[in-house]
């Protein structure tokens, strides 16, 4: 009889599965509450209102007003939606935008995509951690400068950036600071009023919500135009028809995260560390990327000498561990990535890593089992390794 595969899912920071609390929430509104929220008659009423009291649930979540937050079908698109409508909405003011070195390839596109159109981009390094100093933000700060546009949290990494003092840098020099909150939001607490935040994006299919719908935080009083034209929903700034469902489910995963937020991320802090510990213990020549302490409870990344981080991916699928060698968009171009290259490794040393991201049905077991099976792929992978015959 063939032994059984076990599945363990160590991929959360790519997505998560739907917390079946929320498909129980969501499943009405496929096909009894389907209503298009501009109608009149009583269905576009009831969709209507499911919508505006998820508004208030997500706006709850992050410390902002039901009319600040706008609902979109991605971070790719609010990410896209905070470049380029900002920086089309403030062009008189200037033609200047500050990002890091080490954002998602949304912010990096788009930021690239502008400067083709005239637009001028700064793009902050990092230090061997991942942090951005938030004295390099006020240094390129210039009158010109109309945003910043800094990630919360590393998708990769896991680093969690010092945004309360970046925004107050935005806020003293009157530049319109956006966070990419996609990795943290409904793990770690965000208030953006405390963290001097104009504009935050998030999403649900990170948060154990659907696919296909996310959030943008706009303060009040934002300039910004939509990338979007057409039935003039979600007060202009995104028409499309609503997704009533997907926004019903995003905002049930939101009331889950703020009950358990605390609980959940004490108990993956501890596999957290428990993971970081063994894997640097048990494998000689590991190291990990980012830092010990200020990073998600969910994230650990590694780096092994000799090996390729798609080989260990293969061999942990195998074993049944899904894992990945960074973000799942960048995987498939087999470029190293441009995250662990800005905080320090060498190209090579960038193909050889791992992130074993966790999630709410981590387990200890699984943990156990992913620190038994680990150090043998790396063992084995080193024995046929190019760069070095033996482990
Ligand atoms: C930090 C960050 N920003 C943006 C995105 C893009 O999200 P989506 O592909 O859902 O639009 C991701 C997805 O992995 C992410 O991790």
């Amino acid at each position: 009889m063939r032994r059984r595969i076990k599945k363990i899912y160590l991929d959360y920071a790519a997505t998560t599965p739907v917390d079946p609390r929320v498909v129980k929430v969501m499943l009405p509104y496929f096909s009894e509450k389907f209503g298009n929220t501009m109608s009149l008659h009583g269905f576009g009423q009831e969709a209507k209102q499911a919508l505006e009291e998820s508004r208030k649930v997500v706006a709850d979540l992050m410390g902002a007003k039901s009319r600040e937050i706008i609902f979109t079908s991605s971070t790719t698109e609010s990410n896209n939606l905070v470049l380029k409508g900002i920086a089309f909405a403030n062009k008189n003011e200037g033609r200047h935008i500050i990002i890091s070195s080490i954002e998602h390839p949304c912010i990096v596109e788009s930021a690239k995509w502008l400067e083709v159109q005239g637009f001028e981009i700064t793009r902050l390094p990092v230090n061997k951690y991942g942090f951005i100093n938030p004295d390099d933000v006020r240094k390129a700060i210039k009158k010109e400068t109309i945003l910043v546009s800094i990630i919360h949290a590393s998708n990769e990494i896991g680093t969690i950036q010092p945004i309360k003092e970046t925004g107050k840098i935005c806020k003293e020099k009157r530049v319109y600071f956006h966070t990419d909150a996609v990795q943290s939001f409904g793990k770690i607490s965000i208030d953006v009023n405390k963290m001097n935040i104009d504009l935050l994006s998030a999403s649900s299919h990170k948060m154990y919500g659907p696919k296909g719908v996310a959030c943008l935080f706009v303060r009040e009083g934002t300039k910004i135009e939509p990338i979007l034209h057409g039935g003039g929903q979600e007060s202009g700034l995104r028409s499309s028809t609503i997704n009533v469902p997907g926004i019903v489910g995003f905002a049930e995963a939101c009331k889950i995260s703020k009950k358990e937020m605390k609980k959940e991320s004490q108990r993956l802090i501890k596999l957290r560390d428990k993971l970081i510990k063994g894997v640097l213990e048990k494998i000689k020549d590991a190291r990990l990327n980012g830092h010990p302490k200020k990073r998600l409870p969910n994230n650990t990344n590694f780096w092994f000498e000799f090996v390729e981080g798609e080989s260990i991916v293969i061999q942990l699928d195998l074993l049944g561990v899904a894992a990945s060698t960074g973000s799942a968009c960048s995987s498939a171009k087999l470029k190293p990535s441009h995250i662990l290259l800005a905080i320090g490794l060498r190209p090579e040393e960038a193909h050889g890593s791992l992130r074993l991201s966790l999630g709410r049905w981590t387990t200890e077991k699984e943990i156990n089992y992913t620190l038994k099976v680990l150090p043998e792929i790396i063992k084995k992978l080193r024995k046929i390794s190019p760069f070095k015959k033996n482990d």
